[in-house]
């Protein structure tokens, strides 16, 4: 069984103060929980901040991007080995954002992903078709193509410690979810992926999260879903309170119904 995963993005929000707010009341509301792994992912310069407060808690702590390179002539950028240093486990690479807003390409998105393993960052790697994707048909080949493009050289040791997180593109901040058979339908098509490249065995291993308006009444039907193993939220991740409700959901979900 895989155990769950729910990632709170908190994308470019939060000073330091609001972030250390945000979750100590994250962390009192979901303390009970032990079942399902919790991560938050503040921008960098709320992370060591937000690790001090996080100390001894059951919620871990995430990046939001990471460069390949450990050191030098890189203005700007921030190493996986910073990222271990500060008290992250994951790190959140090739988000859609990144790749829209900042050209982010599937090579970049490798580099990166190799980099995290060669540190022994967790890499949350999304992938996800865009709604004129969607609307000809091209979702399969664009999601194989992140996929394939995205793990290229990561070996089947390290495969098992990556998660993918499938996000279609219109499906983020819009309020429009993928409906939980859509999700499915992707997750399997990912895992088959990763059954051919590496062996049906190591498929099994592998988190596969859904991300796109994953809010706290919809977050039990996505994850009752075979191959969906948690949820990358952004939006309803902002509130302590709402977050919470969703990790209750996914709680609840694997300890009654998804065995
Ligand atoms: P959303 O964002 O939950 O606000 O749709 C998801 C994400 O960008 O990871």
């Amino acid at each position: 069984m895989r155990t769950p995963i729910i990632v709170g993005n908190w994308k470019l929000n939060n000073t330091i103060n609001e972030a250390i707010t945000l979750v100590k009341s994250l962390r009192s509301l979901v303390v009970d929980i032990a079942d399902v792994e919790i991560v938050v992912a503040p921008v960098f310069t709320a992370l060591s901040a937000v690790a001090q407060a996080l100390a001894d808690a059951n919620i871990q702590l995430a990046a939001q991007d990471v460069f390949w390179e450990d050191s030098g002539a890189f203005t700007g950028e921030i190493s996986p080995g910073m990222l271990k240093d500060v008290g992250c486990n994951y790190v959140i690479i090739g988000h859609s954002e990144r790749r829209q807003y900042f050209g982010e390409t599937d090579e970049e998105v490798n580099r990166k992903v190799k980099a995290a393993h060669t540190h022994e960052l967790i890499p949350i790697i999304c992938v996800g078709e865009s709604l004129a994707e969607r609307e000809t048909d091209k979702t399969d080949a664009v999601i194989k193509d992140h996929v394939l493009n995205g793990i290229a050289g990561v070996s089947a040791d390290q495969i098992p410690s990556t998660v993918i997180a499938y996000e279609p593109v219109w499906a983020i901040g819009t309020g429009r979810n993928a409906t939980p058979d859509q999700a499915q339908e992707v997750h399997a098509l990912i895992r088959s992926v990763l059954s051919d490249i590496y062996s049906a065995d190591v498929a099994t291993q592998v988190r596969i999260q859904y991300g796109g308006s994953v809010k706290p009444d919809n977050a039990a039907a996505l994850i009752m879903q075979p191959d969906v193993d948690g949820a990358l939220v952004g939006t309803a991740s902002w509130e302590a309170e709402s977050f919470a409700q969703i990790a209750t959901a996914v709680h609840n979900t694997y300890s009654t119904d998804k065995t």
